[in-house]
């Protein structure tokens, strides 16, 4: 299975930080804030991601990881004119989406908790063997931000909405979906919501009426931010500097993953630790290295 990762969008609501600079550049505490999907899709083993950017970022987005090949890994990436919504991604990715499925991040979504890559390896395995759809629920307290995910006393999936005004349930539909490959051509038919945008959740109603979807809850112990405001974005990097300063150990480093999964060995880890050493970000991989 391939990624696709989605980091094109305005930013609107993080506006005026995010007039000049595309969002997911910008730090959740020491690193980009693109660095936290792509550290999971490499914790799940995953060498081929294509991140979807816009027209003015494209550069940037070179600049910052090139080809993956510094990483062991295959980088592309498709042009988004507009930001028509998530699901226009799929069909972006349409030439990269394989037989066996794709995982879809958001780039602005990040996560943490134990036992969350298992929780994404069952995803990848389900979809891979059985097809359909399979997507995570997290319990918020503003649940009209998001996709929203109401289930009947038995746990089964009744309903999804997006951004509904007076939400069914607490349950927001968090932004990391595995599909099987027929979702490049339900995306196809998606039509703009009331938003103007051709919405995910569109796409995951479709799985639920074929009885193709699975939903699971991300309980106690996990924590998930869309860090796409300023308020979550802040509280976001304070998660993370308090976790890392705590334990000692980095969340979303991605050159640790590329050695730890053995696709860069120590010369190379030396190498990117070492452009990186005045700060505490390269001092850490430096201590690796060691
Ligand atoms: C998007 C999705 C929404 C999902 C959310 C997670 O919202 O449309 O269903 O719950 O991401 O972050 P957006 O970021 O486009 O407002």
């Amino acid at each position: 299975m391939k990624a696709i990762i989605l980091a094109g969008g305005n930013g609107t609501r993080l506006y005026p930080v995010t007039i000049p600079i595309n969002k997911h550049f910008l730090p959740i505490y020491n690193k980009p804030m693109i660095y936290y999907p792509l550290s999971l899709i490499m914790l799940l083993g995953m060498k081929d991601v294509i991140f979807i950017v816009n027209p003015g970022d494209l550069t940037d987005f070179r600049k910052l990881f090139g080809d993956g090949s510094h990483l062991g890994m295959n980088i592309h990436y498709r042009i988004q004119e507009e930001p028509n919504g998530l699901a226009e991604g799929l069909v972006l990715a349409e030439d990269f989406v394989s037989e066996n499925g794709i995982c879809y991040m958001l780039g602005d979504n990040i996560f943490f908790g134990h036992d969350l890559v298992r929780h994404m390896a069952d995803a990848k395995i389900e979809i891979e063997k059985r097809g359909g759809a399979y997507v995570f629920g997290y319990y918020v307290k503003d649940p009209e931000r998001f996709g929203v995910v109401e289930f009947d006393d038995n746990g089964n999936v009744l309903s999804l909405e997006e951004k509904p005004k007076r939400p069914k349930s607490n349950y927001a539909v968090v932004g990391m979906y595995f599909f099987d490959n027929k979702a490049v051509q339900i995306a196809k038919k998606v039509k703009p919501s009331v938003r103007g945008e051709l919405e995910i959740t569109s796409v995951i109603e479709e799985y639920l009426k074929q009885d193709k979807l699975k939903v699971k809850l991300l309980g106690r112990g996990f924590a998930w931010f869309d860090a796409g405001t300023h308020d979550s974005f802040l509280e976001a990097g304070e998660f993370v500097a308090t976790i890392e300063n705590k334990t000692g150990l980095m969340i979303g480093c991605i050159e640790e993953i590329a050695y730890r999964n053995g696709w860069i060995d120590r010369e190379q880890l030396k190498r990117l630790a070492t452009s990186l050493q005045k700060t505490q970000y390269g001092r850490y991989l430096l201590e690796l290295v060691e």
